[in-house]
Parts: C-alpha cells; sequence; structure tokens
C-alpha cells in the first residue's frame, strides 16, 4: 500500500489559473523522490495539498490508503513540508522559540518544547544561531532553521520546496548533507538535478499541472538537454 497517494488530483487559483490538471502521484514507505519541471508546473501546489495547506477541488489524496477527504489535519501531522521562503515559515522572536513552535502548538510544554528544538539545532549543526532572530539571518541559515523546525516534529513525511534554491555553495552541501542523513519518506521539488540525483532514487517530472515522466532519478535526470522536452 502506498504510503501517500494523490490521485487526478485538480486545483485552479482564484484567479482562474489552472496549476494542477489530473495529476496522480504515488510516495511509497522509505521513498526519496525528486519532483521536477519547469517554474509554474504545479510543483509548490502539489506539495501544498500532500501537506495539507490546500483542499483538492478535484481528485483525492490517500494516506495509507486511506482517502483523507475534509480531514487536511492527518496530513497536517504526516507531513512535514519545508516552504521554499523560509521567511514564510520563520515568525518567531528567537531561533529556538521558532523551532519549538511546532511542538508548542501540538500542546507540548514549553520547556520539553525548547529542550527538543535545541537538541535538534544541535544536530543540524547550527546550536549557535538559538538566541538569534530568525529574520536577521542568512538564507542558509534560515533554512536550516527552517528544516530544524520541520524535523523537531519528527514527522513521517517531508515534503521540501527547493530546498537548495538561492544557497552558497557551502550552504547548499550543509543542506544535502542533512537531507541525505534522514531516514524518512521524502519528496524534494528542486531545479537541482545533482541533488535531485543524489538524493533521490525517483523521480517524477510534472509539466503544466501533470505528470509527464516517473522513473530512475539517475535515468530521467541525467541531463538537462534530455529534459528540455518537458519545458524545463
Ligand atoms: N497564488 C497564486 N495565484 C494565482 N496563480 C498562482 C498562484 N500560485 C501559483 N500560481 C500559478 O499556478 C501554476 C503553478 O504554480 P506553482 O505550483 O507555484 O509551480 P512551480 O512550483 O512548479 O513553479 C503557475 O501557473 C503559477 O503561475
Ligand atoms: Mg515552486
Amino acid at each position: 500500500m502506498a504510503l501517500l497517494e494523490a490521485k487526478d488530483l485538480s486545483y485552479g487559483y482564484p484567479d482562474g489559473t489552472l496549476a494542477l490538471r489530473g495529476l496522480s502521484f504515488t510516495l511509497g514507505e522509505g521513498d526519496k523522490i525528486a519532483l521536477v519541471g519547469a517554474n509554474g508546473s504545479g510543483k509548490s501546489t502539489l506539495l501544498l495539498h500532500l501537506a495539507g495547506c490546500f483542499a483538492p477541488q478535484g481528485g483525492e489524496i490517500c494516506l495509507r490508503g486511506k482517502s483523507v477527504g475534509k480531514d487536511l489535519r492527518a496530513l497536517k501531522d504526516a507531513v512535514g513540508m519545508v516552504f521554499q521562503e523560509p521567511d514564510d515559515q520563520l515568525f518567531m522572536p528567537s531561533v529556538a522559540l521558532d523551532v519549538s513552535f511546532g511542538l508548542t502548538a501540538r500542546k507540548i510544554k514549553p520547556e520539553i518544547a525548547l529542550s527538543a528544538a535545541s537538541g535538534c539545532l544541535e544536530r543540524l549543526g547550527i546550536a549557535h544561531l538559538a538566541d538569534r532572530p530568525p529574520h536577521r539571518l542568512s538564507s542558509g541559515e534560515k533554512r536550516l532553521v527552517a528544516i530544524a523546525g520541520i524535523l523537531v516534529t519528527d514527522p513521517e513525511i517531508i515534503a521540501l520546496d527547493e530546498p537548495t534554491a538561492a544557497l552558497d555553495p557551502r550552504a547548499r552541501r550543509e543542506v544535502l548533507k542533512i537531507l541525505g542523513g534522514l531516514d524518512k519518506s521524502m519528496i524534494i521539488a528542486t531545479h537541482d538535478l545533482e541533488m535531485a540525483r543524489t538524493l533521490c532514487r525517483k523521480a517524477v517530472i510534472v509539466q503544466s499541472g501533470r505528470v509527464v515522466a516517473e522513473g530512475s532519478a539517475s535515468e530521467l535526470l541525467a541531463d538537462e538537454k534530455s529534459l528540455e522536452r518537458y519545458g524545463f
């Protein structure tokens, strides 16, 4: 049985833009899938559905074979999403409070949440940022904090939206190292083909709101040239 499955999803934004047009997608237990496609192909919209931020207008999402229907809570609990813009995710006055927020929001006592947050910052090698205000960090640091804020809740599935976008090589290597060390089911939307080939065994290519190819990441993402036919 698939861990997470999107069946024939369709979604249009209020201005009439059709972002998903009958998109189907399956994530198996332990899968690490790269989601690749041109700008505007629907990657972020799909992730927002999988993470329970958007309700499908057509089609359905199933978690372990069970349709979640309107119960987006089940998806929110199972899928931790790292947004493309860390600024959309970070909002507390300090990094430690920000990272602990996912736990305090689940009614975990603040001191326990803070101690879990500091353990998580430690594991990611960013304990020194704990007292800094998130909005003053560099974009690489913000990205690591955003990842910590998701890992702290230990979600079953992690969805990452362009986790290496706008990072310098060192920060990118840091993110790769962290993601490579995670034993989790993951879906990563990215233009970073090298990262996709390194971290993911499978790739799914989207174009105009539909899946147009899927298979082995090393084969499908071998080079940019072969992706041109998908508008990439
Ligand atoms: N808030 C929005 N309002 C209207 N259209 C949007 C909005 N966000 C995204 N879109 C449109 O939906 C389509 C899919 O966008 P998106 O899922 O962000 O693609 P990707 O992440 O692959 O770049 C694009 O045509 C985009 O312009
Ligand atoms: Mg996007």
